[in-house]
């Protein structure tokens, strides 16, 4: 079987996806700098799905690599994690920003059109819907970044368009996640956050393993029922499942440009995400009303219809699976 090239395979979502696409049988080659991962993902990686990837340690950005890649490998199709994605990290930082996730992609696009290889499935992310004019989120809602990661995101989901009506054969997926969670039910393989987790879950997580005193809850006057944020929580098994489809959908057809929603319809508030991992861990996560964080939406949930109807998948592990994954896992690094 012809390999798929995974940028960003040794971080949080792209590892979950390798599990997943080797689980069926693909033949991966990683391709990670390690900014925010860890090399012992890759055994872990093998642990879990039988076998070892194959890895290049080295950037997206570098052109000479990226055509030697191609020379020496077929290539069947690239799935494209490689990225910096700190919200609050993006609006200090833009250019470094603009550079690793907008100039990354068309470093990698155009080693691809060279190579012939045209079908690239793109994480997008929820961020690009901006301040919901309506829930739940269809795709066809009007896109609007309010920060430079979301920028980023939005810049190369309109170069995806354009490459693809430039030229004919492209099958491109677009998908936008809404809030990944949990980790491998194995706890070999998880979401790890270097410093200061700037996410909800790692974040409650870290207090629940003791690393944290408590939880700061950003605002609890939000037009919600419980006046905290509401999201859509998805668990990350459940989001890299949807990559092996949309990867499935995009080889099935000669030219294809997708764009869809990976969520799970439903929302939770922070307040809900609380009590839920506090029954999963049996032990109270002290927090604290803080004030809002700036940039934050009171509410977010995805319409799930298109993904349905277009990949036949849908989201199917409850809130109790996720928090019961991320646990395990929080305490199998912790104890690492
Ligand atoms: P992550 O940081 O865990 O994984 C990204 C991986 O890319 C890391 O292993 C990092 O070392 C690598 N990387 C970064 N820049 C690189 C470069 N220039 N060259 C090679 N490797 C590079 O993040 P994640 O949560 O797994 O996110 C994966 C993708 O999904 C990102 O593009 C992110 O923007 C997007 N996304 C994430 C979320 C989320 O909440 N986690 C939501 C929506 C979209
Ligand atoms: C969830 C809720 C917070 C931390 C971000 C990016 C988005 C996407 C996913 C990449 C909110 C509240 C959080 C804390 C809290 N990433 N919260 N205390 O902001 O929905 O999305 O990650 O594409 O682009 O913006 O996720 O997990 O940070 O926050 O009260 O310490 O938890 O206010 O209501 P968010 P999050």
């Amino acid at each position: 079987m012809p390999t798929l090239l995974v940028t960003g395979g040794t971080g949080f979502i792209g590892s979950h996806t390798s599990v997943v696409l080797q689980q069926a049988g693909h033949d991966l080659l990683i391709l990670d700098n390690l900014c925010n991962s860890q090399r012992t993902t890759l055994p872990a990686i093998a642990q879990i799905s039988g076998r070892p990837p194959l890895f290049i340690e080295g950037d997206v950005r570098d052109t000479e690599l990226l055509a030697r890649i191609f020379s020496e490998h077929t290539i069947d199709a690239v799935l494209h994690f490689a990225g910096l994605k700190a919200v609050g990290e993006s609006t200090q930082i833009p250019l470094v920003y603009y550079d690793n996730n907008v100039h990354g992609s068309t470093a990698l696009l155009q080693a691809m059109q060279q190579a012939q290889v045209r079908t690239f499935i793109f994480s997008s992310s929820a961020t690009v819907y901006g301040d919901p004019q309506y829930l739940p989120l269809t795709e066809a809602h009007p896109r609007n970044a309010t920060n430079p990661y979301g920028h980023t995101k939005l810049m190369v989901e309109d170069i995806l368009e354009n490459l693809y009506q430039s030229e004919p054969g492209w099958r491109i997926a677009r998908l936008r996640y809404f809030n990944p969670v949990g980790a491998h039910p194995s706890a070999c393989i998880g979401e790890a956050p270097r410093g200061i987790p700037n996410n909800l879950m790692p974040y409650i997580a870290q207090v629940a393993t003791g690393e944290r005193p408590l939880l700061n809850v950003f605002g609890d006057d939000y037009d919600t029922p419980d006046g905290t944020g509401i999201r859509d929580y998805i668990h990350v098994m459940d989001l890299a499942e949807g990559h092996a489809a949309a990867l499935d959908y995009c080889l099935r057809h000669t030219q294809t440009l997708l764009t869809t929603n990976l969520g799970t319809g439903q929302g939770y508030s922070v307040m809900q995400m609380i009590r839920a991992y506090e029954q999963t861990c049996g032990q109270p996560i002290p927090y604290e009303i803080a004030t809002r964080r700036p940039g934050d939406i009171a509410a977010c949930w995805a319409d799930t219809r298109h993904a349905q109807a277009t990949l036949a998948w849908r989201a199917t592990r409850s809130l109790q699976d996720m928090c019961e994954d991320a646990w395990r896992w929080a305490k199998a690094s912790n104890a690492a």
